[in-house]
This record gives structure tokens, sequence and C-alpha cells, in this order.
């Protein structure tokens, strides 16, 4: 099925979405913190930090997959996107290895389903625009080549990330 009909796009929130596994826009610590990182650990329970303490962090760009817990989701795929610096500092290449490689791992784990937020567009300030068009082609890239995974949503928690991604997918 070509990619595009495995791509959905839904507004509210992530923790909510019964997927297989969510992507969680962590910080390098695995720690947790604020915006979606914490929401995430606060629907999932305690459980999740124990088992992220356990990973020793995560180098920007890259992923790193934990059990979901008390999420309907069965997992959490940690990703660290890149923190805005006036897009001279490779940020465009790092956010999509977030993308690249959140999904090389749902296929290592033979996760079928995978929900992403906005990486980045929060507290890391990357543009909205910027970041749903690198969000969206580098999805559309790796579906091309990987039919195991059958269904990709982008989760938009405002109005304005939702009309964004609309545009752009
Ligand atoms: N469901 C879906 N999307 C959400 C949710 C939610 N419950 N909460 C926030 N978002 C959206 C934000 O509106 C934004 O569009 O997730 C996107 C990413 O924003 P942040 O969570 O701020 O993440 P990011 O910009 O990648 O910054 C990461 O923030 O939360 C801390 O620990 C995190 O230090 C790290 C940094």
């Amino acid at each position: 099925m070509n990619s595009e009909k495995r791509i959905f796009l839904v507004k509210g929130d992530i923790t909510l979405l019964e997927v297989d596994a969510i992507v969680n826009a962590a910080n390098s610590s695995l720690l947790g913190d604020g915006g979606v990182d914490r929401a995430i650990h606060k629907s999932s329970g305690t459980e999740l930090l124990n088992e992220c303490k356990k990973l020793n962090g995560c180098p920007t760009g890259n992923a790193k997959i934990t059990k979901g817990y008390d999420l309907p989701a069965n997992w959490v795929i940690h990703t660290v996107g890149p923190i805005w610096q006036g897009g001279t500092a490779n940020e465009d290449a790092m956010l999509k290895d977030c993308y690249m490689n959140s999904l090389s791992l749902a296929v290592e784990n033979k996760i079928e389903s995978i929900a992403f937020p906005a990486i980045s567009t929060g507290v890391y300030n990357f543009p909205l625009e910027r970041a749903t068009k690198i969000a969206v082609s580098t999805v559309k890239f790796f579906l091309k080549t990987n039919i195991s995974i059958k269904r990709v949503v982008f989760v938009c928690f405002g109005t304005k990330a939702y009309e964004t991604y609309k545009n752009n997918i």
C-alpha cells in the first residue's frame, strides 16, 4: 500500500492513542521534563522513568525504546530532537534522523502502528512549518521501502500544528 494511505493526522493528546508505539520528544537525559515528555511520563507511571534511568541517555537525533506501562501504547520510542539555533547547526538533518531512527526502531521491534508528536516544535523552538515538512517527507520516504509499518499517525496538540500538517501532508 502506498505511503500516503498509511499516514494519518489527528488533533489531540498522544498519550491517549491506541497504537503499538508512541514517540516521545525527550531530552538527552531521557529523565523527563516538560511538554509531551511530561505528559507521557505522567500517563505511563513511574516504571517508565525507572526503565529510562537504565538507558544512560540518548544523543540528539537518536532514539531508544521502552515499554509503555500504563499507556494504551505498548511501547514508547524516545527520541531527542534538535534545539533550534537558527538553522545553521545541522538542525534539519538531526530532526530527519529523529524520524528515521524512530521508524527503524519500530521496524526492528515489529511495531506496525506508530504515533509522532511534532518533535522539537515546542520548547526546542524549531519553526513549525519547516519541522512539519521534514516530518512528512521523511516518513513518506521511509514508508516507500518499509511495508511492515502499516500506520503512522501525526498527533497535533493544537489547531495551529494541525492546520500546518494538513497543508503539508
Ligand atoms: N500530545 C501530543 N503533542 C503534545 C502533547 C501531548 N500530550 N504535549 C505537547 N505536545 C506537542 C507540543 O505542542 C509541540 O507541538 O509536542 C510538540 C513538541 O513540544 P515539546 O513537548 O515541548 O518538545 P520539544 O519541542 O521537542 O522539546 C523537548 O521539552 O518537554 C521537554 O523534556 C523535553 O527537554 C525536552 C524538550
